[in-house]
């Protein structure tokens, strides 16, 4: 198992987390924010991170090119919401006793730096760099996690 994230903070956490279950983890860290080449993976999980990354198109095609044929690529994105979906999310927000001041903050803070897709440019992406099955597993409150198949 491999970890990537272009910020030293998280893959402390990270390492912190795995270690419990893989005491080796903390080394198979790698800061950046390109995926890694020449490197083959049997499954990748991208989950909450794509949608920061500009060139998403190039970040997709080398995780493709990364795995196996039928490796598995889970990918989770915060999708646009239209405005009910906003609004249901601002309630489960505010039912985990966040307040409405944290709420505007932590919108204000992602605008501009969050880049959310439709669920269909979404599935248009995915397909366009090459993979075959692609499968919704979860959904919620504009956040879904799509399951992939490299042919
Ligand atoms: C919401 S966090 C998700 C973290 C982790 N994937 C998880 O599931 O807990 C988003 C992460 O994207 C990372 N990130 C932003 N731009 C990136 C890039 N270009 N390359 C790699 N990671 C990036 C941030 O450092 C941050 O850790």
């Amino acid at each position: 198992m491999f970890g990537i994230d272009s910020s030293q903070e998280m893959l402390k956490v990270a390492g912190k987390n795995l270690s419990k279950v893989d005491k080796d983890f903390p080394s198979r860290l790698f800061q950046s924010k390109t995926f890694v080449q020449n490197m083959t993976f049997n499954a990748i999980l991208c989950n909450w991170t794509l949608h920061f990354i500009k060139e998403r198109e190039k970040y997709l095609k080398d995780i493709f090119d990364s795995l196996i044929s039928k490796g598995l690529f889970i990918l989770t994105e915060k999708t646009l919401q239209s405005q009910i979906t906003e609004n249901q999310y601002i309630l489960f927000k505010q039912n985990k006793r966040l307040s409405n001041e944290e709420i505007e903050s932590k919108k204000q803070q992602l605008e501009g730096v969050l880049h959310p897709l439709s669920v269909t440019q979404n599935l248009e992406l995915l397909t366009n760099t090459g993979f075959s099955q692609i499968e919704i597993i979860n959904a919620r409150l504009g956040f879904v996690t799509f399951l992939c198949i490299k042919p």
